[in-house]
Order: C-alpha cells, then sequence, then structure tokens
C-alpha cells in the first residue's frame, strides 16, 4: 500500500550543529503535534548522516536519507560514497537523480539505473526524482520526456524492485522559484506516472508505489498537493530548513 511520505532535503546546507538543532526542532514538534502517520525522512548531507541519525533513535516514523550515492561498492573514487557506506550510518533512502545532480553533475538516466539498482541492492529504498525544464513544458514534451526519464531509469528493475522506489516528479521551474506547478499539473503528471507504471508491470503494482511532488511546496500549499488523487506526499527543499514551516507541511496529512 502505497504510503505518505514528507522528505526534506537539506541540500547543502546546515553546519553540523546547526543540522542537529534543526533535526531536533522537528523531532519533537512531530512527537508533539502530528496525528498523521506520514512517514518524515531527514535528508541531510552525508557528513552530518550519523550525528542526525543518533538524534532520530528509535522514531518509528522518522528515517534518514542522503542525498545521493555513488553506483560501485567500493575503490578509487575520491570525493563519492557507496550505498552500503550510507546503510552503515542509518540511512534507510537515498535521493537519485534530482535535478541538481542531473544538471550540475550530468547525471543520466543510464547512469540513474544502474545506482538505483545498486541502492536497492544494498537495502536503500531509493527516492528516484524526474521532471521537465520550463522550456520542454512550454513545447508541451513534458510527458515524453518524464516518460523517458521513468522508462531508462527504472524500468529494467523487477517487479518486486520497483514496488520498492518512491518517485519524486519536481518540475524543474518549480524548484526554489516559489512556483508551484498547480495541484491540477501535479495530479495530471502522477496520474501518467502511475498509468505508465500500471501498464509497464500492473495495477496492482502501480498502486504500492508512492509519488512525492517536488518544487516549492510550502504549509501554504501542501494540504491542496496533497489531497490530489495521485499524490502520495513532498520532497521539500527549501521549506525544510525551517523547522515550523516542515513540520506544518508534514500536518498537512493531518
Ligand atoms: P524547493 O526544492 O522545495 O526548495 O523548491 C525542492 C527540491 O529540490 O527537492
Amino acid at each position: 500500500m502505497r504510503k505518505n511520505i514528507v522528505a526534506g532535503n537539506w541540500k547543502m546546507n546546515c553546519s553540523l550543529p546547526e543540522g542537529k538543532k534543526l533535526a531536533s526542532e522537528v523531532i519533537h514538534m512531530v512527537q508533539d503535534e502530528v496525528q498523521n502517520n506520514a512517514q518524515i525522512i531527514l535528508i541531510p548531507p552525508f557528513i552530518h548522516l550519523t550525528g542526525i541519525h543518533s538524534l532520530i533513535g528509535s522514531s518509528s516514523n522518522i528515517f534518514l536519507g542522503a542525498q545521493n550515492c555513488h553506483q560501485e561498492s567500493n575503490g578509487a573514487f575520491t570525493g563519492e560514497v557507496s550505498a552500503a557506506m550510507l546503510v552503515s550510518c542509518g540511512a534507510s533512502h537515498v535521493i537519485l537523480g534530482h535535478s541538481e545532480r542531473r544538471e550540475y553533475f550530468h547525471e543520466t538516466d543510464e547512469l540513474l539505473a544502474s545506482k538505483v539498482k545498486f541502492a536497492l541492492d544494498n537495502g536503500l529504498t531509493p527516492i528516484f526524482c524526474c521532471g521537465e525544464k520550463l522550456e520542454v513544458r512550454e513545447a508541451g514534451n513534458h510527458e515524453n520526456l518524464v516518460r523517458s526519464q521513468v522508462d531508462e531509469a527504472l524500468f529494467g528493475l523487477s517487479e518486486e524492485e520497483i514496488q520498492k522506489v518512491v518517485i519524486a516528479y519536481e518540475p524543474v521551474w518549480a524548484i526554489g522559484t516559489g512556483k508551484t506547478a498547480s495541484a491540477e499539473q501535479a495530479q495530471e503528471m502522477h496520474a501518467f506516472i502511475r498509468n505508465q507504471i500500471a501498464s509497464k508491470y500492473s495495477q496492482g503494482v502501480a498502486e504500492e508505489i508512492s509519488i512525492l511532488y517536488g518544487g516549492s511546496v510550502k504549509p501554504e500549499n501542501a494540504r491542496e498537493i496533497f489531497s490530489q488523487a495521485d499524490v502520495d506526499g513532498g520532497l521539500i527543499g527549501g521549506a525544510s530548513l525551517k523547522s515550523r514551516d516542515f513540520t506544518n507541511i508534514v500536518k498537512a496529512f493531518d
């Protein structure tokens, strides 16, 4: 059964003390205030994983994620981090294919297919990101683009494997811009992705997969976006750096 999920992608923000303060505040607010059973995933920079993991402790609804991992198990890859290393630091999830990785680090869907497989083989839940740039939407090619991203990076997986993946639809034009996709635009693309999975695998498989929306989600718009039939939560950037805003986004599921 698909789960409701709110994941906070801190990107390259927060020193360790700042990150610990932010995580502690979120953990306490969530414990005190949240009435729903959404999964919450905190996704700090790699070097904060262990420190944040010890703060999360044995909380049953708060998980730890990383922002990327390498596609090999170990070796001479200076500056890289493997999936097994993330697991050893307490991570259960990893973002793969964020648009910033695609844009600035030239990650392709072919590469992402191997990262997704490797993450799964190591017991991590990939949060696979897809989404179009503004010019692609304006040209009316957004569905074709997202179809090819999902197809190339995910459709080599077995039925059992793909059910463990979380997908995040993040229109690039909405990330960090304050410009959110309308609830209808989000629903339309989420339904499109779910139908694509249903045609490739089955309706049953498609119903197991959580599809998150990302791009300028705020406490003010979260409830409307999350109430769409095929939107199962959000991948939150800027607003995840403010404990009050992030908790209020989680409370949109109350
Ligand atoms: P944003 O970022 O919420 O700041 O738009 C979303 C993301 O990049 O995951």
